[in-house]
């Protein structure tokens, strides 16, 4: 196809969704990032940055679903679609691969059932202690190799006290598991990393950073300040809730609807670790009232570096990271093709002809294939700040199109989908992501209602598919029914 017609099946496909694509007023940029959480509590315990936030899911579920039913995030992170949808009566499931968003939902599962009292009186006893002198061998910090100097000396020994502290004297577990949490929060603030997109960022101050401009992150707390504001913020949280969970029972406030399978009472949501790829496919079908998620961008952010400290805490060595990077949703420059393991996985299911149903709603989507063609040329032409870009945009969408089918089978009739996600651009080329994710869904038999976007609205002109220049990429949450 010669490149100058390039532009024509993106067009159609606008042209397809033009009338979907509405700019809406009650979303925000702060809605849709971990910004929009930053003063809530729970969710402000880590800076998940992938995130979205509480608000932005409660103003979906109001908007389309009122009476609770079965909800699923198949790329769960932090959990904040689980935990505000189980607050409003909904049995939520999440999947997460990552170790860093699994131990969030572990720990904030855990925070509803430590004693609040003995929690409070340990912390006011944690004051007092140099944790330095409980250092041990046992519990050194496994750096890897990118996280290498991250702290200061008496930061990562504090750090490794306070841990081993933890570990030999705390005997009630919960509440060691959230002592061991509160320190895994404060990781960044107390190293001379800062997460930034694609890459950890360093301080000039580690004398490790490798850019020529100097980097300052501003303050850079010792872990005693650190772990003591974590812990009164999460303290202050927690007993916050109770109140607020006392003011209900006294005064028998219907604060939770009545789900469909007649709770009362919020149900803790359920996390499967795991690749979603893996996990959805052994889902029932025609199971599931409502997802609302947010996939990996395809912005070439490798959540595996940006945490690289957090996941190192938690044990993860160099080849583990590695494995968690390939088995991630691609959107990475790094990403090798799924495309075998996936066909292994669906033939050992006996599903083959799914698979290649699914494989063939990826090869026939016009717009996509237009694009990978015009990368690849860039690619061979030597004009892609990275050859393997045009891999990866491969590689996304083709996952994708595993994820919207397998989230198409498990919605019930009248179910819907709501998806956070950006479109991108990669050598002047903008891929708009939201209309050909929409429209594989279309092919899998949903139906788009809307296509929401963010911001200003601009962006959004019939012009706009001969003006990739001047327009801003739209950010987007996409509203798919069954
Ligand atoms: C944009 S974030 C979602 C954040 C979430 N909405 C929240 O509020 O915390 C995307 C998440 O997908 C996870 N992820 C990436 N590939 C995955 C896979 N194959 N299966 C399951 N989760 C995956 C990432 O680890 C990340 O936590």
């Amino acid at each position: 196809m010669p490149i100058l017609s390039s532009l024509c099946a993106r067009a159609m496909l606008y042209e397809k969704f033009q009338s979907k694509i509405t700019h809406n007023p009650s979303l925000d940029r702060n809605l849709v990032s971990y910004q929009g959480n930053k003063q809530t509590p729970f969710y402000s315990w880590l800076k998940y940055r992938e995130g979205f936030s509480e608000r932005l899911v409660t103003y979906i579920l109001q908007t389309f679903k009122p009476n609770p039913g079965i909800l699923i995030d198949p790329f769960s992170g932090s959990g904040t679609a689980l935990f505000t949808a189980s607050e409003l009566g909904w049995i939520t499931t999440g999947i997460e691969l990552l170790p860093v968003g699994i131990f969030a939902t572990e720990a904030r599962i855990i925070s509803q059932k430590i004693d609040i009292q003995e929690f409070k009186k340990l912390i006011y006893k944690l004051q007092k202690i140099d944790y330095k002198s409980y250092c041990k061998d046992s519990f050194t910090f496994n750096h890897l190799k990118i996280t290498r100097g991250a702290f200061s000396e008496i930061n990562e020994k504090q750090l490794v006290g306070y841990l081993s502290y933890c570990h030999d004297l705390i005997t009630d577990h919960n509440i060691q598991k959230m002592l061991i949490y509160a320190a895994f929060c404060i990781l960044e603030d107390i190293s001379y990393t800062r997460k930034d997109g694609q890459y950890l960022r360093w301080d000039f101050r580690s004398g490790r950073s490798k850019s020529k401009s100097e980097f300052n992150k501003g303050a850079i707390l010792s872990f005693e300040e650190a772990i003591e504001q974590k812990l009164k913020q999460i303290i202050s949280d927690l007993e916050l809730n109770s109140i607020q969970l006392d003011l209900f029972n006294d005064n028998q406030l219907p604060q939770f609807s009545h789900n469909k399978f007649g709770d009362l009472e919020n149900v803790e949501p359920k996390l499967y670790e795991g690749s979603c790829l893996e996990i959805l496919p052994t889902v029932p079908g025609d199971s599931v009232d409502f997802v609302i998620t947010s996939p990996p961008y395809l912005n070439r952010y490798d959540y595996t570096r940006t945490y690289a400290l957090e996941l190192a805490f938690l044990g993860c060595g160099e080849d583990q990271v590695k494995n968690l990077r390939q088995q991630m949703l691609s959107c990475t420059v790094e990403n090798r093709d799924k495309r075998t393991y996936l066909e292994e996985y669906y033939k050992s299911k006996q599903c083959e002809q799914i698979f290649l149903k699914i494989d063939s709603v990826f090869k026939q989507q016009e717009a996509l294939q237009e694009i990978l063609m015009i990368l690849e040329k860039n690619k061979n032409e030597g004009t892609l700040n990275n050859k393997n870009i045009a891999r990866m945009v491969h590689n996304y969408f083709y996952e994708m199109c595993f994820v919207i089918y397998e989230l198409s089978r498990i919605l019930q009739s009248g179910g819907i989908i709501a998806i956070v996600n950006d479109n991108v651009k990669y050598a002047g080329e903008e891929i708009p992501v939201d209309l050909i994710l929409s429209d594989i869904a279309e092919s899998f038999g949903l139906t788009t209602r809307y296509i929401w976007t963010l911001g200003r609205g601009k962006g959004n002109s019939s012009q706009q598919m001969g003006n990739y220049g001047r327009t801003e990429l739209r950010k987007c949450v996409y509203i798919w029914e069954k």
